[in-house]
């Protein structure tokens, strides 16, 4: 195992050295755009150390952990649309920057590019892996409806929460590292831990993703703070303060979900400290913990030395400490 900026350089060299941009420009420029402004790349980090966890030199996954990130960065075009969001990566989202038939088929485009990258691989090794990458592309769409279908909703449970974001978010972590363990060719069951791995550590990151949503610091975090509360997401912080929060609260912030105001300044100042008052942005925080300690067990029924554990942990640990 090396430490995890040789496998972070790896993605961004390789992306550095590839170029997306063809003819027509107006298809492909914006794919360019929007994979040359970076982001962490943590999911194409986690396919390279995992098939360094099976023994496997990590540059046999470069296509499988390209086309993981590739089909991450076609979602977040679509979100974007989605979530009618301006910013991304501290730069204009592609459809502010284009329009939004720019956003929709570039990020078709994108779609299609990331299930190609599979054709480097072997019959057997390339079944396995379109396999789980169809099976995990229709998942994202799932959570993706029920994130918006929430949106409309006043009644969503926590239970329906933590499957909307298992969906959109957990299972491509969970296929990023069994992608990995495949090319690896690892046994069944070191396939299913490892994803089952990624998957908490998954429910961890869109739990933290949630929170910097609403106290990320608007100078660094690369996405409009208050975002969530603008579009009446329904996110843990939400769903927990409307939980603990006195009936004077709860009933202000049933209201501020049932409305978009064109000024909505106001509308995420009390969101933000009913979160506070109720004690959901700590509920937040130890939902981000346990989620990360149950990704933690599955390691230990993995059949590995102790360093690749110790490397995931380290991982698993960075990503809770994250500010963006
Ligand atoms: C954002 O993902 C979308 C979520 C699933 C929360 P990242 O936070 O990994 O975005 P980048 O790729 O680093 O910009
Ligand atoms: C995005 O969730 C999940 C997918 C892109 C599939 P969010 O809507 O919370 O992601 P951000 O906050 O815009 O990055
Ligand atoms: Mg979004
Ligand atoms: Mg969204
Ligand atoms: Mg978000």
């Amino acid at each position: 195992m090396q430490p995890i900026a040789h496998y972070q350089q790896i993605i961004t060299d390789y992306f550095n050295n590839v170029t997306f941009d063809k003819q027509p420009t107006g298809l492909y420029q914006p794919i360019q755009y929007i994979l040359s402004l970076g982001g962490k790349r943590i999911r194409p980090v986690l396919t390279l150390m995992a098939a360094e966890i099976f023994d496997t030199d990590c540059r046999k996954a470069l296509p499988a952990a390209v086309a993981v990130e590739v089909f991450h960065n076609f979602s977040l075009v679509h979100d974007d649309i989605m979530d009618d969001a301006p910013l991304r990566r501290g730069h204009k989202t592609v459809h502010e920057k284009w329009d939004i038939n720019t956003g929709i088929l570039s990020g078709d485009a994108m779609l299609i590019l990331a299930y190609q990258y599979f054709e480097q691989y072997e019959p057997e090794i390339f079944r396995s892996l379109a396999k789980l990458f169809s099976k995990t592309a229709l998942e994202v769409c799932e959570g993706q409806q029920w994130d918006v279908d929430f949106e409309t909703r006043s009644n969503v449970t926590q239970d329906e929460y933590l499957k909307m974001i298992e969906y959109k978010t957990a299972v491509l972590l969970g296929a990023a590292m069994k992608m990995g363990a495949i090319v690896a060719q690892a046994t069944e069951e070191n396939c299913d831990l490892i994803y089952d791995f990624g998957r908490y550590l998954g429910i961890a990151f869109q739990l933290q993703d949630d929170y910097l949503d609403a106290f990320g610091n608007p100078q660094t975090f690369g996405k409009q703070v208050g975002g969530d509360i603008i579009e009446n997401k329904k996110t843990y912080l939400y769903l927990k303060a409307i939980e603990q929060a006195n009936p004077y609260e709860k009933e202000r912030l049933l209201q501020w979900f049932a409305v978009q105001p064109d000024d909505h300044m106001e509308k995420i100042a009390d969101v933000k400290q009913v979160f506070k008052t109720s004690g959901a942005d700590a509920a937040v925080k130890n939902a981000i913990e346990l989620y990360t300690l149950k990704a933690f067990e599955t390691l230990d029924k993995m059949d590995i030395d102790i360093s690749k554990k110790q490397a995931l942990r380290a991982f698993g640990e960075m990503l809770m400490e994250r500010n963006v």
